[in-house]
């Protein structure tokens, strides 16, 4: 496989960045993750804009040359691999360069960001998709900027662990006595007919798959209420289910080893994930 690190493409096995890299010594950086469906880009310039407000965020200054050639370089590489038919992943990262002596505040002089991209196959969940999966809640331990999408993904990663070794897929975050987001994918509960999701703000990353999933709501005249749901309410639920470019869409069956509603998937997300099927392979 080859990937593209700082204007050039390469072996993976060759591609390496400097020990001073920000991103390696501070987690100084910012990623997105892309689907790409036989060589189309789902919802590419949301991922862009998602980069440059993450870049904006963390006042990285990105070449503009260079960010204006990301489509090309994306679309170079899944060629490169071979990778125009069937389904992948570009994974794009930017970090603020490297700089040696480590000092917290920003290189003086400013150094060039580090670019990285790389792409694989990529195999749906489907049967996860299909059968649901079961979940742990777990403390929301992460900063107040989840808005951005930083390499920084301790807490994620810590959580989704967690999950593993109790046996289970994954975990709902809980901040304040309510749901925010999973690890890995934002998260939406059914109750008489209408989707809650928690509001876009600095206490979640704001899924480009979470829009979609919004503009089908509405499509399907299913009211969309941007409301927290508290903790204490989990287990009267009828449906939650999770969103995300890797999760797609994915029914939550149990929670904390209790069946939510019947313990298998509902009506509403069953009418999502086709509509998204639809959006996605179209
Ligand atoms: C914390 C978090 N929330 C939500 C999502 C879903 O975002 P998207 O739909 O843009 O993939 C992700 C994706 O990686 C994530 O890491």
């Amino acid at each position: 496989m080859q990937v593209y690190l700082n204007g050039e493409f390469l072996d993976q096995k060759e591609a390496a960045v400097s020990v001073a890299d920000r991103g390696f010594v501070f987690g100084d950086g910012v990623y997105e993750v892309t689907r790409v469906v036989n060589g189309k880009f789902f919802q590419e310039e949301e991922h862009l804009v998602r980069l440059d407000e993450g870049l904006k965020g963390l006042k990285i200054n990105l070449d503009e040359k260079i960010r204006d050639s990301i489509p090309d370089i994306s679309r170079d590489l899944i060629k490169r691999n071979g990778l125009t038919e069937g389904e992948a992943t570009v994974y794009l990262q930017v970090t603020r360069g490297a700089a040696f002596p480590r000092t917290h505040t920003f290189p003086d002089p400013e150094v060039p960001a580090t670019v990285y991209l790389s792409s694989g196959p990529f195999k749906p969940h489907k049967e996860l998709h299909e059968k649901g999966v079961e979940v742990i809640t777990v403390p929301d331990v992460r900063w107040t900027r989840c808005n951005l999408k930083t390499v920084n993904l301790l807490p994620n990663t810590l959580a989704r662990q967690q999950a593993r070794d109790a046996g289970a897929n994954s975990a709902v975050m809980i901040r304040d006595g309510v749901i925010t987001e999973s690890p890995n994918a934002n998260i939406f509960a059914a109750k008489g007919g209408s989707l809650y999701t928690f509001p876009a703000s600095n206490y979640i990353l704001n899924g480009i798959t979470r829009r979609v999933v919004i503009d089908i709501a509405n499509s399907l005249n299913i009211p969309i209420i941007t409301e927290p749901v508290r903790q204490d309410d989990l287990y009267d639920l009828d449906e939650l289910f999770f969103t995300g470019t890797t999760t797609d869409i994915q029914p939550i069956v149990k929670v904390d080893g209790q069946n939510l509603g019947k313990g298998e998937p509902g009506e509403i997300v069953r009418s999502i994930q086709k509509e998204y099927n639809k959006r996605l392979y179209g």
